[in-house]
């Protein structure tokens, strides 16, 4: 029998989210629509839009130049990379690399990583990541990097130390994992495995895009060597981040011109320079979390302000994926991608299921009709979805909320499903 009951975590959490403020803060939501592919793409911050206008409003000149406009451009782009060094809590700016994507950032360090890295040295994938997390690895077999493939536990979906054990070599020299899958949703314990990795004298690379809308980053507690994530899933434009050890990228090779030094951090990893405005757009991010945490009554610093803002954000996402997975444990047609129950917190809400028979493109394009954006596919995690053998009927349908969701949202989608698939396959009423 499936398991229909809510489960309750043993702490129940304290901080509420004001909806309304939160709501107020992105305008995309105004226009009738219900977001559910936030792991696509989130809505912008209109603060964020609002950065990135007044710096091509006002400072839009090259840095560098002795003249006053160019000086406050170049405290611009310093100002975003503080905002960032916040967010992710780094120790200092330039332990910050912007870029395009995440995508192109774990290209360039994979480039970046050419002289460190010599015929018969190993890299470590997992197969529970996307494929830009594995890809700019797997192309270094070109260069003689051996790649292995930490595999997934098919029945808990977790990444297993005891599997990642025998994969390791005096010769590994970085393990490439995801802070969360974005099909499976549960965070992976990344301090633990960059102990592991660490204890074994290699560094670990983290793509935190699934994870960084939904809790806060805290780089140094998770001891990280490279972490990195995209700004337009974590309510800002089409750019990206990274981090990294300061005295890891004063080793890496240069990407920009060749009087940019070893010392040039981060400089010489923002070839042809950093998009200013966009990453200026940070600052706004930071601002809005930083209002978000002094409404949940925090009144310390930057950095306390974000982690209680996203206290008040787990809170409310902790309330959608319940709903939601109670919902789909109601039925007896669905299966659940992932953990089907969020006892210990530890799920963010994207949310994956396949429908027995039905075509999730179908299930996907009938809910368009209802403004209700939801996506299926396998999200460019493509080999997970061949190793959980989920390629069939179009793959998943995945449904990825974000703290701006409400409850209310998600019984409009179930309402609509149930059209869709026929309430036949609804078990019993899981409403709270
Ligand atoms: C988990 C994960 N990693 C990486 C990426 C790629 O990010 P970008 O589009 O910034 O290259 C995505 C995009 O969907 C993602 O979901």
């Amino acid at each position: 029998m499936p398991n229909h009951d809510i489960p309750t975590r043993d702490k129940p959490e304290e901080t509420v989210l004001d909806i309304d403020f939160v709501r107020g803060q992105f305008p995309g939501l105004a226009h009738g629509w219900t977001f559910f592919d936030n792991a696509g793409g989130s809505q912008i911050l209109k603060r964020a839009v609002e950065r990135i206008n007044t710096f091509l409003y006002d400072k839009n000149v090259q840095i560098g130049g002795s003249y006053a406009v160019s000086q406050a451009a170049a405290a611009a782009l310093y100002e975003a990379r503080t905002s960032a060094m916040h967010l992710v809590n780094a120790s200092r700016p330039e332990e910050i690399v912007f870029g395009s994507s995440t995508t192109a950032l774990l290209q360039n360090l994979a480039r970046a990583m050419t002289s460190q890295l010599t015929v018969g040295d190993e890299i470590v994938v997992t197969i529970a990541d996307h494929e830009s997390n594995i890809g700019p690895w797997d192309r270094l077999r070109d260069a003689g990097i051996i790649i292995k493939f930490w595999p997934l536990n098919r029945d808990t979906f977790a990444l297993d130390l005891a599997d990642l054990e025998p994969l390791m070599s005096d010769r590994t020299k970085l393990v490439c994992i995801t802070h969360v899958s974005n099909i499976l949703g549960s965070i992976n314990p990344v301090r633990e495995i960059a102990d592991f990795v660490h204890e074994r004298g290699a560094r670990i690379c983290v793509d935190a895009v699934a994870y960084a809308p939904h809790r806060a980053v805290d780089v140094q507690g998770l001891d990280v060597d490279y972490y990195v994530f995209s700004l337009y899933k974590t309510y800002g434009p089409h750019y990206a981040l990274m981090y990294g050890k300061y005295v890891h990228l004063l080793e890496l090779d240069t990407l920009y011109h060749y009087f940019y030094g070893k010392d040039k951090v981060p400089g010489k990893l923002e070839p042809g320079n950093p998009n200013y405005e966009l990453a200026y757009s940070t600052c706004g991010i930071v601002d809005y979390l930083c209002e978000l945490g002094e409404k949940s009554g925090e009144t310390g610093s930057i950095r306390d302000k974000i982690v209680a803002a996203y206290g008040a954000i787990a809170t409310q996402e902790n309330a959608l994926v319940d709903r939601l997975l109670g919902y789909l444990r109601g039925r007896n047609d669905c299966r659940i991608i992932g953990q089907s129950s969020n006892r210990d917190g530890n799920r963010i809400p994207t949310i994956s299921f396949v429908f027995d028979g039905r075509d999730s493109a179908e299930i996907c394009k009938a809910m368009d009709a209802h403004r209700i954006a939801i996506r299926f596919g396998d999200f460019h995690s493509r080999r997970l979805a061949q190793y959980l053998d989920l390629t069939e009927n179009n793959g998943m349908v995945r449904v990825s909320m974000v703290h701006y969701n409400t409850v209310e949202e998600i019984d409009r989608m179930t309402i609509a499903l149930d059209n869709i698939l026929g309430s036949t396959g609804r078990t019993e009423t899981t409403a709270a």
